[in-house]
């Protein structure tokens, strides 16, 4: 069966995650043969032409790291007039959210099992955005790992000018020193605007992640962010 997940590319040595090891399900891998075609994009360093890709003009969420996929099918399926961009480079849980999409019969997601950084930077235009969900990126907890950390300066600045004036990056995390740090970093942006005073309530549309779920359990706390692109 295809892997659909593509090599990163040599160029850029820090990256926010580690392949881990994982093994597909047959119903994930049956999930990726069915609908793997019609649902997941290849990913190639030029610009994306969203309105092709969904079949559809409307507004466009970005999501970075989708994790299984658990709390991204639901809320496709509660906004169907939006349409959902997804960044995942663990195959497994590709292979989950097609499982997914088909169960719920959703047509308004597109993964691309890929680095979102390079998706980011090489297939988006400025201002094409209307959302950004990060929920839960990896915390690397060890300073010596700070710096894969995907909230800071440079990135938030790339991630700002892909959203459309008006267009909300929407963070969250259960670590807070991460959480803090989300805080300072988003806050700095000249572009973003807090939608709140410190952390958001958490967004209706946001169901417990997973990774959440996980966190809650070991007594973790959760802190909500949502910039506005001014
Ligand atoms: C801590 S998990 C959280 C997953 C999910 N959002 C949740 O809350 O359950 C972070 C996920 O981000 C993915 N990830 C990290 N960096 C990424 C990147 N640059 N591009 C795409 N996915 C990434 C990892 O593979 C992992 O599945």
């Amino acid at each position: 069966m295809t892997v659909y997940t593509t090599p990163p590319s040599p160029t850029r040595p820090i990256r926010s995650f580690v392949r881990r090891a994982g093994r597909t399900t047959t119903g994930q891998q049956r999930a990726l043969q069915t609908y793997g075609e019609r649902f997941v994009l290849p990913y190639e360093p030029q610009q994306l032409d969203l309105a092709a890709c969904f079949g559809r003009v409307a507004p466009t969420v970005l999501e970075i790291g989708f994790g299984m996929g658990d709390a991204t099918a639901q809320i496709a399926e509660g906004r169907p007039n939006t349409n959902f961009l997804c960044c995942e480079v663990h195959e497994p849980g590709v292979g989950a959210l097609l499982k997914q999409i088909g169960e719920r019969g959703l047509t308004n997601i597109r993964i691309i099992a890929h680095d979102a950084v390079e998706v980011l930077d090489q297939m988006l235009a400025p201002d094409s955005l209307d959302g950004i969900h990060l929920f839960f990126p990896d915390p690397w907890h060890k300073t010596r790992h700070h710096k894969r950390r995907l909230v800071q300066p440079p990135l938030v600045a790339r991630l700002a000018a892909r959203l459309r004036p008006g267009g909300y990056l929407h963070g969250a995390t259960d670590w807070e020193p991460y959480a803090q740090q989300m805080l300072a970093v988003l806050s700095a942006e000249p572009v973003l605007r807090n939608s709140a005073s410190g952390y958001a309530p958490r967004p209706a549309y946001r169901p417990p992640t997973k990774f959440e779920r996980r966190g809650l359990k070991l007594g973790h706390g959760v802190w909500d962010l949502v910039f506005l692109r001014v």
